[in-house]
């Protein structure tokens, strides 16, 4: 009586289907032990999509994640770097939504007239596009939920022959099983990465809380600390003008306060302090990759004020490339980090302040007049105090 263990490669490869390319198991045994090795997300991806190209030799092989209705390449073989920043929404990718709306795996006829995601994305083919291929999708799925697909591209005609739905499926339990375990460890770091930057940011409330609140019971004081109450309960955005010294950081801190956001943290940005290279990263956050040293996907500080106030001080000083994203984020609630196109939602209040004369600026050309409007829904000039006798 034969045991499975003692079966050879060849013996497995004729009774089952199993491919022909390096040892199967070998390779699926590699991919189930990194499940529990911990490696970093892009790591992981990749080293699951050597094992499967080892396994199956084929031309093309990508990873995506299902996020909602859209799916995001995560790692690639054969395939050209840009395919990696694209998303794909799967109505518009008949092939990609019929991988993921099934439960087995499938195969496309080389000839099929349906387009194929990564069409003009191939490196080797000609003009990348291979007409006649073969292409093998399947969906990945945890606890029963789709959280991406694994595709297969070969320009040979028939390379999938042979492949039994078995090897395909035992492969796409494990495939799935890294995706998730990446995305729950990815949300791991990114509460913690939250958590240590709110940390951050309660500390400095703290700290700049103990600078007291506004003195002064001047008319123009009060009439200031009136706007405040009034402005206060609002998600409107507020520009603080007034000269340096006169309390306008202490005038945003008494605004977050009041607000329904206090409990939060108020997030400071000094735009003056952003060197330029850095500033949109700062900002919007960055993913791996996307410039020397950007390792792991990192939020911004409008994610990290999603729910709270971001104070962007010394907007004067904002770089005017990097105004027209900010307008967005303000207009749109939302973002794309650095290196990306993916876009995220934030629920940010946001309040400005500069001791800048900004309509000078904006006449000079170096600040835009329409992030000027929108910044100033809710203008407060803070009077200097040779105005407050
Ligand atoms: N009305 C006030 N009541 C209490 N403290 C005040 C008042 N105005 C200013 N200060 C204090 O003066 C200092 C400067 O205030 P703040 O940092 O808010 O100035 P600013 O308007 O932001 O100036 P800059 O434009 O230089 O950034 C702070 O220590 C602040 O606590
Ligand atoms: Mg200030």
């Amino acid at each position: 009586m034969l045991t499975t263990t003692a079966l050879s490669q060849s013996q497995l490869r004729a009774v089952s289907g199993w491919p022909s390319a390096a040892q199967p198991l070998a390779v699926l045994l590699e991919i189930a032990r990194d499940l529990t090795r911990g490696l970093a997300a892009h790591d992981r991806y990749a080293r699951l999509l050597d094992a499967v190209c080892r396994a199956v030799a084929c031309d093309a092989a990508c990873l995506l994640r299902l996020e909602g209705e859209v799916l995001h390449a995560v790692s690639a073989r054969g395939l050209v770097p840009r395919a990696l920043e694209l998303s794909f929404p799967r109505r518009e990718h008949p092939r990609l939504d019929i991988i993921v709306g099934s439960a087995r795996p499938v195969r496309f006829p080389h000839d099929s007239s349906l387009p194929d995601p990564f069409d003009g994305l191939v490196s080797g083919a000609p003009g990348g596009v291979a007409h006649v291929h073969d292409c093998l999708g399947m969906a990945l799925t945890e606890g029963g939920e789709v959280v991406g697909a694994l595709t297969l591209d070969a320009f040979g005609a028939g390379s999938f022959d042979g492949l039994s739905p078995e090897f395909l499926e035992l492969l796409a339990a494990l495939a799935g099983a890294a995706l998730r375990t990446s995305a729950l460890i990815e949300a791991l770091e990114r509460r913690a990465q939250h958590r240590e930057q709110l940390a951050e940011e309660l500390q400095r409330s703290i700290a700049a809380a103990h600078s007291g609140s506004l003195l002064g019971h001047s008319p123009a004081l009060s009439r200031l600390l009136r706007d405040i109450a009034m402005v206060a309960g609002s998600d409107l955005p507020v520009l603080i003008t007034g000269e340096t010294g006169v309390g306008k950081e202490l005038v945003a801190r008494q605004i977050h306060a009041a607000s329904r956001r206090a409990r939060e943290p108020l997030i400071h940005v000094n735009c003056a302090a952003l060197p330029e290279q850095v500033a949109e990263s700062e900002l919007f956050g960055h993913v791996a990759g996307a410039f020397t040293g950007a390792l792991r996907d990192r939020a911004g500080k409008f994610e990290v004020a999603s729910g709270a106030t971001l104070f962007l001080d010394e907007i004067g000083e904002l770089a005017l490339p990097l105004q027209p994203k900010l307008l967005r984020a303000l207009q749109q609630g939302e973002l794309q980090r650095v290196g990306s196109d993916r876009t995220h939602k934030v629920d940010v209040r946001v309040i400005a302040a500069s001791n800048r004369d900004l309509e000078r600026e904006i006449a000079r050309e170096r600040f835009r007049s329409d992030l000027f409007h929108r910044l100033a829904a809710f203008p407060l000039r803070v009077p200097p105090l040779r105005e407050r006798r």
